[in-house]
């Protein structure tokens, strides 16, 4: 089993990997603490890390990397480290798990979700109540269709731009004879 250097940037550490095991495996073997929702299967992008350098000795993306990450690799630098193994030396970037990305303290810690806010009870009751009271509160009619409405003078020049009532069009058969010269 050959082992190779895995350097992690910014702090510069280096851990021994090997060619066995997913790099996901071996960061938490080396008691980094990934982001991994689904387990391993390619479907929650948690465990993403960003290639450094390196990025040859890489095992190739996977048909289901590939489907989650698109074929942009050469743009992003993005892997799954669940579906990457290592076959030479590395550098990765893995910052993005390390701040404010967990929640709890000691044993307790579990990953901070990056797409659920949990609200509580009261919270969530006390907004649905609020936003019934907005939404009785309906919208006024007064600027619809103002100038069919009674007491208004349909011929009362409005400032506002916009809601106009169009001009008539006037064609005279002067015109249509002039037009004709
Ligand atoms: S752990 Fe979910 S995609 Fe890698």
């Amino acid at each position: 089993m050959s082992e190779f250097k895995c350097t992690l940037w910014p702090s510069g550490e280096v851990l021994s990997v090997n060619t066995e095991e997913t790099l996901l495996t071996q960061l938490k073997q080396a008691g980094k603490k990934i982001k991994s929702s689904c387990g391993g299967c390619a479907s929650c992008g948690d465990c993403m890390v960003v290639i450094k350098s390196g990025e040859m000795n890489l095992t190739p993306q996977s048909f289901e990397e590939l489907r989650l990450l698109g074929n942009v690799f050469h743009i992003t630098k993005e892997r799954l480290s669940c579906q990457t193994k290592i076959i030479g030396d590395v550098t990765i970037d893995i910052s993005a798990h390390e701040k404010n990305s967990f929640t709890g303290k000691g044993e307790k810690q579990v990953p901070k979700s990056t797409t659920t806010i949990l609200k509580k009870k009261e919270d969530l009751e006390k907004s649905v109540r609020e936003n019934e009271e907005k939404n009785q509160v309906k919208p006024t009619d007064d600027w619809y269709r103002h100038w069919e409405k009674e007491g208004e003078d349909p011929n009362k020049p409005r400032k506002l731009g916009g809601n106009k009532k169009p001009k008539a069009f006037n064609y005279t058969d002067a015109d249509d004879k002039k037009d004709k010269e």
